[in-house]
Order: structure tokens, then sequence, then C-alpha cells
């Protein structure tokens, strides 16, 4: 009974998160009011559970049983109705808020970095990092974390601590024997058409495998430049690199648990710290089976280009009864508020890490390109260890620092005739070019229409006939107060001029291609220099096929940077963060004009009364100054290398024979003398 009730309270407070549904007057239920809600609904859980029995059962309290609620008549009664007035108090049915979200999550983002950056770079010499590392991850580091430690800290490097990402991207790998690792390692690269290129590390050199065909040698070279830099300290292995954009390994729901079980009691295996000894297995050269000499098909591979990946490989990854696998009859052209409820406070996108689970997001099935109908997408569900550069949430490949930023390939790098003006002095636009290459817009099919890319340069292209949008506004009519209102007004009372445009309709085929050049009124624009993007104030960043080749210079830029649908996660997106670092936007676009008009300001009319707001310039300039500081000190090229050098010496020891048995003991400190005691003075 007890327990009844305090399940019964907190599913009707929690629900009351999820129940506000979506209609034109009342477009975002603001967060808080959920919160709200949640919280007394907890309190009150709280309240009977700490107080089942009233003051006159003193005498009873012995008694071990507890005494059913039942019993305390006037108790129960009395805490239905309080709940349900403040139910009533609380939510009165208006849609005002007292401040801007925004507000409340820049602020948030700030303290979490804050708190976030004292434990991801706490350690001070290699001992402590030791220990930190054990703490952390429960096992010592990988041998030559000693010199791994000092590479890192000879190159300044602010991250020494928080390595998350490559602990979870590994420790599935952790399931399979060492030989296993090997010999899927040669499955992944034996078949050339697969789009997966080796790179072998021998005597602490790396080199391409000879079957990658000379064409996509490029960005191996660039790994090759990155890894020469430590190889000294890596053991022979055989690496696979994702050669595509897309990511390849999706392991079912299922199968995944029974691995991830595995995975924990294997990493659990340790020997004694005194017989663990700092170094990888010598001759390990033999391990790796070598290529035979004409190329050989793999069946493990799936190929879906042009195709849904969703059921097949998107959502796989998620539990059978959650929505993104159970509501495939959703009706996608309808905005889903369940959907974007869970990541959002309002119209805004609000928390990156549960916007990375796609599960209780069904509609993306048919909002990304990446899912509708990729380019190319040659998958795989087998637990393949392939390195890629960005990875869709769900997905096992290993991610590794993009060798196409390590080389600068799209650079920030302002000129005397392209350069970066102060934040105030930019053109007040919000800027985009690129390509429709986000997915391929196969003959005789609509799912380009779909696709973020489309969709952005549809809202964006011709805002003088876009539609009203609800922006969070103040009252026409404020009793004194300045309370906000969804009230849906015309962006073009915005002072923002969109300059958002297709560069390029690739990727598209047949009759659809002109329906896109027509829809997108191409070619519309002649070609702009990428450094160019600086005069902008707002600089659009929209998912293409996988990892961002631009972001990152639009971060380090003096222009405050809008990610769209960041659907793909990449090395450093532990290290960034948004709201502080650089403005992030929901996939389903229902927030670009809310943020901008935050950032901008409003001058129109609403129902007949002019509305005025201004432009929160110094925060947007703020968040510009701080993403550009930040990039600089923990995404530079040397991190990329302290990354990948560390990613590589615990790839080193899960491809080990010996891997039970080889890790970094830091020596046993000297005890620091203590000051003030008399028998220590004197030593030293
Ligand atoms: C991590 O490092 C910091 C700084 O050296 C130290 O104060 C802290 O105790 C360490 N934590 C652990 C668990 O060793
Ligand atoms: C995001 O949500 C998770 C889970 O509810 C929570 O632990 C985390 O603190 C949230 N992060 C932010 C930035 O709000
Ligand atoms: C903008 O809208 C007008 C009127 O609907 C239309 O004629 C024009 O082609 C549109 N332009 C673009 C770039 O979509």
């Amino acid at each position: 009974m007890l327990h009844t009730s305090v399940l019964v309270l907190f599913a009707s407070a929690f629900t009351s998160l999820f129940s506000t549904t979506w209609n034109h007057s009342h477009p975002f239920p603001p967060l808080p009011r959920g919160m709200v809600f949640a919280l007394t609904g907890m309190i009150f859980a709280l309240v009977i559970y700490a107080h089942p029995e009233s003051p006159t059962d003193e005498g009873s309290r012995a008694s071990s049983r507890p005494r059913p609620i039942s019993r305390y008549w006037g108790f129960y009664p009395t805490l239905t109705v309080l709940y349900f007035i403040q139910l009533m108090l609380v939510y009165n049915g208006d849609d005002e808020v007292r401040y801007h979200p925004i507000d409340m999550l820049m602020y948030n983002a700030k303290e979490r970095h804050d708190d976030w950056l004292k434990w991801a770079s706490s350690s001070t010499s290699v001992e402590t990092a030791a220990a930190n590392y054990t703490a952390r991850y429960n096992r010592h580091p990988p041998p030559h974390f000693d010199e791994w430690y000092s590479y890192a800290t000879s190159h300044e490097s602010l991250i020494i601590d928080d390595y998350d990402s490559i602990y979870e991207d590994l420790l599935p790998y952790w399931s399979l024997s060492p030989t296993e690792i090997r010999h899927r390692t040669w499955e992944a690269i034996v078949d050339p058409s697969k789009n997966v290129g080796g790179i072998f590390i021998r005597s602490g050199k790396a080199q391409i495998a000879p079957n990658v065909p000379r064409n996509q040698r490029g960005m191996l070279d660039g790994i090759v430049e990155m890894i020469d830099k430590f190889g000294q300290w890596l053991p022979d292995m055989d690496l696979a690199f994702n050669l595509n954009n897309e990511c390849r390994v999706a392991v079912p729901y299922e199968a995944m648990e029974t691995i991830r079980a595995d995975a924990k009691s294997a990493w659990g295996t340790e020997k004694k710290p005194s017989e663990l000894v700092n170094d990888f297995t010598t001759d390990r050269a033999a391990g790796w089976e070598s290529l035979p000499q004409e190329p050989q098909p793999s069946d493990h591979f799936i190929t879906l280009s042009s195709r849904s990946t969703w059921d097949e490989f998107g959502s796989i990854s998620c539990p059978p009864n959650s929505p993104a696998r159970t509501q495939w009859l959703w009706n996608h052209k309808n905005y889903c508020a369940s959907c974007a409820l869970p990541h959002s406070l309002g119209a805004f996108f609000a928390n990156w890490t549960v916007a990375a689970d796609i599960c209780h997001q069904p509609d993306l099935a048919h909002l990304h390109g990446f899912y509708t109908s990729p380019n190319t997408f040659i998958g795989t569900h087998r637990l393949l260890p392939i390195f890629s550069q960005s990875k869709a949430p769900g997905f096992n490949d290993i991610l590794y620092p993009s060798a196409w930023n390590y080389q600068h390939r799209a650079p920030y790098n302002p000129t005397d005739t392209h350069p970066d003006p102060p934040y105030a002095n930019k053109l007040p636009t919000l800027f985009w070019r690129g390509a429709s290459s986000e997915g391929f817009a196969a003959a005789d099919s609509t799912a380009w229409k779909g696709m973020v890319r489309q969709r952005l340069v549809a809202l964006l292209s011709n805002a003088s006939t876009a539609s009203q949008q609800p922006l969070p506004l103040p009252q026409p009519i404020a009793h004194g107060k300045r309370k906000l209102r969804y009230t849906p007004a015309p962006p073009t009372s915005i002072p923002v001029t969109p300059d958002v445009l297709f560069a390029d309709i690739a990727r598209c085929a047949g009759t659809t291609c002109a329906l896109e050049e027509a829809a997108f009124a191409f070619p519309a624009t002649e070609h702009t220099e990428f450094q160019d993007h600086w005069r902008h104030r707002y600089l659009l960043d929209a998912d293409g096929a996988g990892f961002s080749g631009r972001f990152l210079a639009f971060v380090a830029s003096g222009s405050l940077p809008l990610k769209v649908a960041p659907l793909f996660r990449e090395w450093w997106h532990g290290r960034v963060t948004p709201w502080l670092h650089f403005v992030p936007l929901d996939a389903r676009l229902q927030g670009v004009w809310p943020t901008v008009a935050y950032f901008a300001g409003f001058n129109g009319t609403v129902g007949g009364v002019g509305v005025e707001t201004k432009g929160r310039e110094k925060e947007g300039e703020r968040i510009a100054g701080e993403g550009r500081e930040w990039v600089g000190r923990v995404v530079r090229g040397v991190d990329m290398e302290v990354y990948l050098f560390r990613l590589l010496l615990e790839w080193g020891r899960v491809t080990d024979d010996a891997r039970e048995g080889v890790g970094f003991v830091a020596p046993v400190p000297l005890p620091v003398p203590e000051v003030g005691k008399e028998e220590g003075g004197g030593e030293a």
C-alpha cells in the first residue's frame, strides 16, 4: 500500500512532464512548470514515505511490520487535496515564463562546464593521473601511460582525466578475445569494396594497407601522420578505418545486452598490481592475419544506400518497447512534441546527453538523411572494430579525431581581404552555404523533403513568406511585469537577414534533381569563399552525412556558431559545451526562429500591438568568445594527437594476448614528511 501510493505519486508527477499536448496556442510547454510538478510530487511522495505513522502510534513503533496506509484516514485524503491545490496553482493554464529559457540554459552550461573541468583535469602528476584513472575506470591505465602523460603535459593538454568516450567506445570489444578482435579487424579490411581501410603499425611506424585504393588514401595519410608522432610507444597492430562519412557498426539491442555483461566482467579481470607489466607483449606482428593477394568478399556487411536505415540500423540499438521501435506508424508531417520534449526547454534545445538517445525520437526516422536515404551506407550488425570520425547514437564505431580537421582542410584563417571583424561590426546575417549532400535524393523518392539541410533551406531561404512562428515575446499588456509568452509572430520582424542557400544540388537522381532545383531556386548564388564566413554574425552548421568539416572553424571564429541537429558525435563532444561554446538547435527546427530572436531581438507588430525586445548581443558575443578561446585550448591539433595516443594504447591493451597482465602501476610516492613533527624535521 505504502509503496503503491508512492509509486502513484511519482508516476503522476512524472507524467505531468510529458503530458502537455502540442497545439497552436500553447506550442511549447515551459519545462519549469513540469519540473515544479515533478518536484512537488516527489516531495509529497517523500513525506508519505518518511511519515507512514501518525504521532499517536508511538507505542506500536516497536512492531517491525509497517502498518497499512489506509489506517491513517486523515492523512492520505489531505495529501491528495493538497496535491490538487498545488496542481491548480501551478498549472493555471497560461504559458508565460518570467525569464528567458536561454538565460537559464546558459547559466547551467557555465556551472556544469566549470564542475566538469575540475574533474576532467585535476591530476597534477603521473601518480595522481594513474590514481584518478583507477578511481574512474576501476582498472590500471594501459602500458606506457607514463609516456602518454608526459606527451600530454609537454603539449599542455588541459584534459588529463576525462576520456570517458574512449572507455565507452572500447568497452564492448572486451567481450571478444584478443584473437577474435584481430580476426575481425582482418574481416573488416579484407574486402576493399566495403570502404574500410587498414593501417598497420609495425615497429612504431604506421603504413597504409596495400589493398586500399589509391583515391582513398588521402585521409589515411593524415592518420599515419598523426600516429607517427607517438608510434614508438604503440605495439604492432592492424587498425580498420572507416573510409565513408556514414558510421558502420550497429549491434542489435538484445545482442548488446550480452556483450555488455561479458565486456564488464572481462574488463574487471586484472592481475595484481605487483604482477602488471608496463609494456605490451613482444612479437605481436605474427598475431595479425595477412591480407590475401586477391581481394576477398566479406559478407558481414549490408548495403542500404539510398534506402531507409532506421529500422535495420538506426533504432536497432533501442529497447524493443521504446517509441523508436514501436511507433512505426508515426505521422511524420506533424511536429512530434513528445519526441522533442525530453531534451528541450520550451522551444529550445536543452540537453545534449538526452538528445543523443534516439529511442524516444521515432520521428527522426523521417527527419535526417542518414536515416531516410544515406548516400553510402555499408553497415554491419557484427561487432567489427571500425574506427570512424563520427557516429550516430547507438552505433558501436570507435571514434577518433578526424584527419580532415587535423590537416586543417577547412581552417579558420581570416586574411586582410577576408577579415573577422569584431562581433558588433559583423553583418546581421544568419548564414549557411553547403551542398545537398546529407543523403541521396533518389528518383521517385520524397525522402529529401525530410532531410535537415533541405528543411533548413526551405525554412530560411524565403523568410518573407515564412509563416508566423511562436516566439517567446513580452506580453503586449504587461501588468508591470515582464513576463514572456510564446506568441505567433512574423520572423521578418527579427532584425536578421537569413542568407541560407544551397551552393550545390548534389546526390540526386532523375527528376528529383529538377524538383530540388526548383524548390530551392537553384542556382541562386555565386561561389563563396570559406574565409568569407567571418563577415556574418550568425553561422549555421547543419548536419551532413557524418562529421562536420567546418564546425570547429566556426567555433574558433568570432562569429556565433549555431549547430543544427547535432546527431553525429565526434571525439571532442565531451569537452565542448552547448550554450557555453556554441548554440545547439533541434533537428525539428522548431527552435531556430525563437533562438535567433533571443540573440537578435524583435521589433514588430503582434496582434495589432507593437512589440520590441532588444537583441542579446552581449550574450551572443560571450558565447562566440568563450567558444573561440576554448577550442584554442582543448581541440588543437596536439589535443587530437593526445586523444589518439591514449586511444591506441587502450586498443593495444585490449588486443594483447596478455591483456590481464599488462598495465601501468605508478611507483609508490615517497611519504611526505609532516611539517611540525619533531622526528620528521631533520630528514629531507
Ligand atoms: C585526482 O587528482 C587530484 C589532483 O591531484 C587529487 O586531489 C584527487 O585526490 C585524485 N583523485 C583520486 C581518486 O585519486
Ligand atoms: C541531461 O539529462 C540528464 C539525465 O536526465 C542529466 O543527468 C543531466 O544532468 C542533464 N544535463 C543537462 C545539461 O541538463
Ligand atoms: C519565395 O517566395 C516567392 C513567393 O511565394 C516565390 O515566388 C519565390 O520563388 C520564393 N523564393 C525562393 C528562393 O524560394
